[in-house]
């Protein structure tokens, strides 16, 4: 394993700031060393709200965790980070869907302390601004699960996205859409809006583990790391926040010059 510290900027008001970025040999490593580091917080007893994510990274985290058997997940509270607009609710893509299927039901976390932008609601609008609301009301998430689209998005947070943003209504990129389209029956019917907490919001966890693993993450992971900081990719953002560890395979730490 390739273990690489680099400062990152503090944000104002921070005493500490980190960000650790390690390569692991594939996927199942990066999902084993995500649960590592909940469990070991779950364990401590600093796990009273754990921001979720949907996607194919983050997913092994969930089962691994819940193969562990560990005491206390009825006392945790899950924000997720974003939600499709427009789809039906109970749909089975839908991200609440996908949450209380992949993460509260294998770790039994009961489904009254879940908490999903609504997507379903008749106005998204105000439903970003409560869920913006309750996220802050909870203090915050004790750690946020982050995958990274392959344009290099954070949530639903696409190019373009101000660093500043807050939960919010958004359009989904074409890139977004295509990619996301394995999940449904056909490309059309994935959704061209959704409700994401923005990067500003995400930014206000305690703790952010991003994973990445295969090839097709790679440009993005060399962008968040080492391009600029700024919305061209939204992922950059990780290097303002105050305590954060990158896991990669290798695929996806194959373009990094300095991993
Ligand atoms: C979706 C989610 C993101 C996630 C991304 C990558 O767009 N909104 O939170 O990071 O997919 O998902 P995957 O891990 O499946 O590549």
């Amino acid at each position: 394993m390739l273990t690489a510290t680099s400062p990152a900027p503090a944000p104002r008001g921070a005493t500490e700031s980190r960000l650790v970025v390690q390569v692991l040999p594939d996927a199942a490593a990066v999902a084993r060393r995500a649960a590592d580091l909940v469990a070991e917080l779950l364990l401590a007893g600093g796990l009273r709200t754990f921001g979720v994510a949907t996607g194919s990274t983050p997913s092994p985290v969930y089962a691994e965790l819940a193969a562990r058997g560990l005491p206390g997940w009825d006392g945790v509270r899950l924000f997720a980070l974003d939600e499709y607009v427009g789809l039906p609710a109970g749909h089975p893509e839908s991200y609440r869907a996908v949450i209380e299927r992949e993460a509260a039901g294998p770790l039994g976390v009961p489904l009254d302390q879940v908490h999903v932008p609504d997507g379903t609601a008749d106005d998204p609008r105000a439903a970003a601004d409560a869920y913006e609301a309750a996220l802050a009301a909870a203090g915050g998430a004790d750690v946020q699960l982050l995958g990274i689209g392959a344009n290099g998005h954070i949530g639903f947070n696409e190019p373009g996205s101000p660093l500043g943003s807050r939960t919010r209504v958004v359009d989904l990129d074409e890139r977004t859409r295509a990619d996301n389209a394995r999940f449904f029956d056909s490309p059309a019917q994935v959704p061209h809006h959704a409700v994401t907490q923005g990067v500003a919001t995400i930014g206000t966890a305690r703790r952010h583990l991003l994973l990445a693993t295969g090839a097709a993450k790679a440009e993005a992971v060399r962008a968040a790391l080492e391009g600029p900081v700024g919305p061209a990719c939204p992922a950059s953002a990780v290097r303002l926040f105050t305590d954060v560890h990158v896991l990669l395979d290798t695929a996806a730490a194959s373009l990094l010059t300095r991993a």
